[in-house]
């Protein structure tokens, strides 16, 4: 954990990978996570947490398998959304996004249960920054 303020803009220039969020901090028992994402990530269900989501660039939208049936919600720039515990859900950016996104430390990113992860997609707990 970083005892030095840190910028979001600088942070996010300091690593191109997609799908593979960095822990810019922590706040008790949760990881303040930033990712950079484009394309599709994979269904997954995180059984035990929900997930906080602030999208910092781009156009986010998450696919939600409800009991009433599958929808998406687009989340613009500066947007909030918080995906249910047990919520499968399926993030996406055609365009390309960042993200912040808020989970208890060791939430893995393809959650509990998931589909085929595709190659593209890391499935992690998060990484520092600084590698
Ligand atoms: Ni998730």
């Amino acid at each position: 954990m970083n005892d030095e303020p840190l910028l979001l803009s600088a942070a996010l220039d300091s690593f191109d990978a997609l799908w593979s969020p960095r822990i810019v901090t922590r706040v008790n028992d949760y990881d303040v996570r930033i990712a950079k994402v484009e394309g599709e990530h994979v269904w997954h269900v995180h059984e035990n947490t929900d997930e906080f989501f602030l999208v910092l660039d781009g156009e986010l939208r998450i696919s939600l398998r409800e009991p009433g049936g599958e929808r998406t919600v687009r989340l613009p720039r500066g947007a909030v959304f918080t995906v249910p515990r047990g919520t499968e859900h399926k993030p996406s950016a055609p365009s390309g996004a960042a993200m912040l996104m808020f989970e208890p430390t060791g939430t893995l990113t393809v959650g509990d249960r998931h589909d085929e992860v595709p190659d593209h997609v890391d499935a992690t707990t998060g990484h520092s920054l600084s590698t």
